[in-house]
């Protein structure tokens, strides 16, 4: 094994990230819940899967799905107790599972004590846990705007004071330039590892720390104006330092960093190996803005060009330096299917861009119905949608757009798309739920697509995923080889290969709905190599070549 990199459970784990509240209902509310959960921890571990992250089951009001929240140590009712999470803990740890909880403290929900202390006792203690600022004037503290739209400050009659909200106007900012607002982050930390869990996805971690004075910003968007003076701040280094030696550095867990706007220069700041390391990995969003500018409400059409780069940019500038973390489907992205696949050819592409993240050099995450390639949903009125983001986003594209452009958008960016109940069967409401209604609406597509009727299929997604999973734990090429790229100038292929000692890996993937040929790259002799997976049948290569066929994959390897 190269010298250059460090071996780590946490490397070679693949997780199952379940957002509750879509899984599976186990108690017929119609809600997904941790009953449900605990019935399928046997499906989630016959994936391959060594970890499942949870989004937020803390209790909530449920503005933000959970991402607010107003009792960190405790789990919301709808959910169960918090026994029936400890349950669910055991039930993964005898499997063999890890799991990961969902660290929330950029903000709070507006419920939580600290806040109404806040507002109750202004000279107390709780006031400074939160950015409570006088306007200027009849204006607002500062001209920043939320990132789901609309001002970044809400005004407080009582107090004649405003508080910022990087998100809604439910999800105040804490203020962690307060030492104890950190030490209450650490207690909360703390309460959870002490419980078994293994660690932490740190929701929007890099925004904590505020620039001194709270700056007007010079510029205007609709969306996220001011950004600058809060991602990656002045004490972010500082305060996520203070986290790893002051507690995770005393358990055996792992941290990934949620990440915005981030670069690989800056991330190998927070993540790079060694002493001063803050966070194991950290979710970047580079590679999500391959259809887009930035997010995909700024729809661009898919360029796979523009993704390849990134990920060979991820690639090369982090190995053996530090570990990427990989996805492409999460509760806040539409289903990939529909942005950087084809509906034509699901089944296929589907496959294609599991092999493509998961045969990458990082801990590969998959989110709940991306293994059987659910798509998104059209729903027929905005009113329909219960995504917060979605109606802000959405208002901001009809004042810009007309109603037609922005109901098209909401189709295609929502992220209601990755939150319709996992699809489990053909019966009614798709097996989720067995109340007469769920939450939310199910995609009417769950006849054809549903876990049951791929469970028995070989040539399924589901079962696809299982034999990928299974492919890389038996080769540490996959896991710990560098990466090169090939065929860089192709719109429609992606060639890479992994090394690691002897060992090689040629990933050869096409996303065209046409035939495609190709040559293997100088020094991989296909006739020496093992094809080890492919989406089509009968695989042969002749002059050390074939004709891709659409949106087909093919990994080889060598000794
Ligand atoms: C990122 C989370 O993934 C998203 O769902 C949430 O709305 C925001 N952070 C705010 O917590």
């Amino acid at each position: 094994m190269s010298e250059e990199i460090k071996r780590a459970w946490y490397k070679e784990m693949a997780v199952y990230q379940v957002w509750p509240r879509s899984f599976a209902d186990g108690n017929g509310d119609g809600i997904g819940d941790l009953k449900g959960v605990l019935e399928k921890l046997d499906y989630i571990k016959s994936l391959g899967v060594d970890a499942i992250w949870f989004s937020p089951l803390y209790k909530s009001p449920q503005k933000d799905y959970g991402y607010d929240i107003a009792d960190y140590r405790d789990i919301q009712p709808e959910y169960g107790t918090l026994d029936d999470f400890k349950a669910v803990l055991k039930g993964a740890h005898d499997r063999g599972m890890k799991v990961i909880m969902d660290l929330v403290v950029n903000h709070t929900s507006d419920q939580h004590e600290w806040f109404k202390k806040s507002i109750e006792d202004p000279d107390g203690p709780y006031h400074d846990y939160y950015f409570w600022r006088k306007g200027k004037g009849k204006r607002r503290p500062n001209n920043w705007m939320s990132t789901f739209a609309g001002p970044a400050w809400e005004y407080n009659e009582k107090l004649d004071e405003y508080y910022l909200h990087l998100f809604a106007v439910e999800q105040p900012d804490l203020n962690h330039d307060n030492p104890k607002v950190r030490e209450e982050v650490k207690d909360i930390m703390r309460f959870w590892l002490d419980m078994g869990v293994d660690g932490f996805r740190e929701d929007v971690i890099t925004f904590i720390s505020k620039k001194e004075g709270l700056p007007s910003s010079p510029y205007y968007f609709p969306i996220g104006t001011g950004i600058e003076n809060y991602m990656h701040g002045p004490h972010l280094d500082e305060y996520l330092s203070e986290f790893r030696h002051d507690v995770l550095d005393k358990y055996d867990c792992m941290t990934v960093g949620e990440a915005p706007m981030m670069t690989t220069k800056k991330a190998l700041h927070h993540i790079a190996e060694g002493p001063d390391q803050q966070l194991n990995m950290m979710f970047h969003f580079e590679h999500m803005a391959a259809d887009c500018m930035f997010f995909s409400w700024l729809h661009t059409g898919f360029k796979l060009k523009k993704l390849k780069k990134v990920y060979t940019r991820w690639q090369k500038d982090l190995y053996g330096r530090a570990w990427n973390a990989l996805y492409i489907e999460n509760h806040d992205q539409p289903r990939i299917i529909n942005r950087y696949g084809s509906v034509k050819y699901r089944v296929e592409s589907a496959k294609t861009l599991a092999t493509m993240y998961i045969c990458q050099c990082g801990t590969p995450f998959i989110y709940q119905g991306q293994e059987i390639g659910m798509l998104n949903i059209a729903l027929d009125s905005v009113d329909d949608y219960v995504d917060v983001s979605t109606h802000n986003n959405y208002k901001v594209a009809r004042s810009l757009l007309g109603e037609k452009k922005a109901m098209d958008l909401v189709h295609y960016a929502s992220r209601d798309n990755a939150r319709t109940p996992v699809q489990w069967s053909a019966e009614k409401n798709a097996g989720f739920t067995t109340a007469d209604k769920p939450w939310f609406y199910i995609n009417p597509n769950y006849t054809e697509i549903n876990v049951a009727s791929q469970e028995n299929d070989p040539d399924s997604i589901l079962n696809y995923y299982r034999k990928l999973l299974k492919l890389r734990k038996e080769n540490e090429v996959l896991i710990y080889g560098s990466y090169e790229e090939y065929y860089k100038d192709s719109g429609d292929l992606y060639v890479y290969g992994r090394f690691l000692d002897d060992k090689r890996a040629l990933v050869v993937l096409s996303f065209s709905e046409e035939n495609v040929s190709f040559t293997a790259p100088g020094g991989f002799d296909l006739s020496k190599g093992k094809l080890a997976l492919s989406n089509y049948e009968t695989c042969g290569a002749v002059n050390n070549g074939f004709t891709l066929r659409p949106y087909e994959c093919r990994v080889y390897l060598f000794d």
